[in-house]
Formats: structure tokens, C-alpha cells, sequence
């Protein structure tokens, strides 16, 4: 297993990336309404990345061993849609939930961010599922630190995600990212504390639970990427890009409307 460890200079290329990406998703924002097609966020988004970033999106033709090449600049996942869903003709109806996630390139480096967002008014239980899921990535976040374990990173998201009904999808992960998209080390969305990998300051790695409201099987569409849950209950995700710092946690993935981490309640 080979985990990088960033250099400073790596660690300044990654923040522009990732803040880059966060920016994607500030800019789309206002446009998730209902009427718009997946495919007209994709084609803003491109434009976006493209002409005014000038960054690279990395989804487009990315083609990893067993997969054919990602036909589009990001992946728009709708209600019970888990992850890499294909932007397409569907419009968005009021009550739909979204995940989009963006991944850019910028000087060569990676930054990669998914939030979920309401298409008009959501129902109790979807807004409900698409909190517990931002909680559970922070819970997650909140476990980064030198010397702590992969495993209370999982932990701590199946825990929150189980404690509140919900369950946790075991076939994708979060990844190390850097030059690469997807490197070392998998980041799993459940575990054991206190096992698993060391964490060292200077890694980078995605955190990037997806949460279902029913049971955790998923199935993958004929078009050879778009995951859904086998029993078709709604699923959610949030991602960022996180460094181990010295100390703790640096969350690379900012901008000026990043949601903030859900505040202690008394
Ligand atoms: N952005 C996704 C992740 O968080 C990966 C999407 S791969 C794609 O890892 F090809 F579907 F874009
Ligand atoms: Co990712
Ligand atoms: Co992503």
C-alpha cells in the first residue's frame, strides 16, 4: 500500500483545486430548481469549469479498469440514485433530492465535493436523510488526526448513520486523491476504531459517505454507472477533500457558501 504524503507545495496546489470545486457547486446552486434537466447542469457546469476556471473536469472520459468512459463532466444523483448518476433529459420535479459532485483539475491536482440540494419543498423524511448524512461526514471529518485510524473514521459514520435507521453503502468508498483521482487509501464509510490505517499528516483523501434510508444493497444501471438502491429508498452523500494536518483536519474543499459543520446542540 503506498499513501502519499503531500509536500507544502503539493498541499497549495490541492486547497485550489478543492476550493475550485467548491465554487462549482456555489455557482449551480441557484439553478437547481424544478424544471432544469441533469443534462443542463452538466453543460453549465462544463461551461463553468472550462472557460471562466479554466479547469479540467475530471469525470469526462474517465475510465477506470471495468468501466467505460464517463460520458459526462459531472454526476447528478436523484433521489434513489447513490452515486454516478449521468446527467440526462430528466427534468427535476419539486420534492426531488440531488447530489452533485464535482471533481476538478487544476496545475495538475485534484479537488473533489459533493453536496446534496432540495429541488423546491423536500418531504420530512428526505430532509431528514439528507442532514444525518452531512452529520455523519463531519462526524467522520471530525475523527481525522495524526495518529488516529481509518477505522474511527468509519466508525464514526456507520454509528451515526445506524443510530438514526439509515445504513451505510459498502461498495463505494472514499479514496485518497491528488495527481490521481482515485489513490490509496480506501476510506470506509463504516469500521472499527482503532483499526485500519495510521493517519500521517500531509495525506489527502475524500470523505464521502452514502447513506440510504432503507437497506444498503445497491444495484448498478445498464448504462454501466449509474447506482441505485436495489429496494429504491432514497440515498444521500456529501463529500469533501481532507488533509491530515499537523493537528487535526483541513478541509480543502471550501468556498464562500460551503455549508458549515452542524453546530453542537446544547
Ligand atoms: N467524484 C466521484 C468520487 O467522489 C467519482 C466519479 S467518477 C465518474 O469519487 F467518472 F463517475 F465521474
Ligand atoms: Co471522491
Ligand atoms: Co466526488
Amino acid at each position: 500500500m503506498t499513501v502519499t504524503i503531500k509536500s507544502p507545495e503539493e498541499i497549495a496546489k490541492m486547497r485550489i483545486a478543492g476550493r475550485l470545486a467548491a465554487e462549482v457547486l456555489d455557482y449551480i446552486t441557484p439553478f437547481i430548481k424544478p424544471g432544469i434537466t441533469t443534462e443542463e447542469i452538466d453543460r453549465l457546469c462544463h461551461d463553468y469549469m472550462t472557460d471562466i476556471q479554466q479547469t479540467i473536469p475530471a469525470p469526462l472520459n474517465y475510465a477506470p479498469p471495468g468501466y467505460q468512459p464517463y460520458p459526462k463532466s459531472i454526476c447528478t444523483s436523484v433521489n434513489h440514485v447513490v452515486c454516478h448518476g449521468v446527467p440526462g433529459a430528466k427534468k427535476l420535479k419539486s420534492g426531488d433530492i440531488i447530489n452533485i459532485d464535482i471533481t476538478v483539475i487544476k496545475d495538475d491536482y485534484h479537488g473533489d465535493t459533493s453536496r446534496m440540494f432540495y429541488v423546491g419543498q423536500p418531504s420530512i423524511q428526505a430532509r431528514r436523510l439528507c442532514e444525518i448524512t452531512f452529520e455523519c461526514m463531519w462526524l467522520g471529518i471530525q475523527a481525522v488526526k495524526p495518529g488516529a485510524f481509518l477505522g474511527d473514521i468509519g466508525h464514526a459514520i456507520q454509528d451515526c448513520a445506524e443510530r438514526h435507521g439509515f445504513s451505510v453503502v459498502r461498495e463505494f468508498c472514499g479514496h485518497g486523491i491528488g495527481i490521481k483521482f482515485h489513490e490509496e487509501p480506501q476510506v470506509l464509510h463504516y469500521g472499527q476504531p482503532g483499526t485500519g490505517l495510521r493517519l500521517e499528516p500531509g495525506m489527502t483523501f475524500t470523505i464521502e459517505p452514502m447513506i440510504n434510508a432503507g437497506k444498503s444493497d445497491i444495484r448498478q444501471l445498464a448504462d454501466g454507472w449509474t447506482i441505485v438502491t436495489k429496494d429504491h429508498s432514497l440515498s444521500a452523500q456529501w463529500e469533501h477533500t481532507v488533509l491530515v494536518s499537523a493537528t487535526g483536519y483541513d478541509v480543502m474543499t471550501v468556498s464562500a457558501t460551503t455549508p458549515l459543520p452542524p453546530q453542537p446542540t446544547v
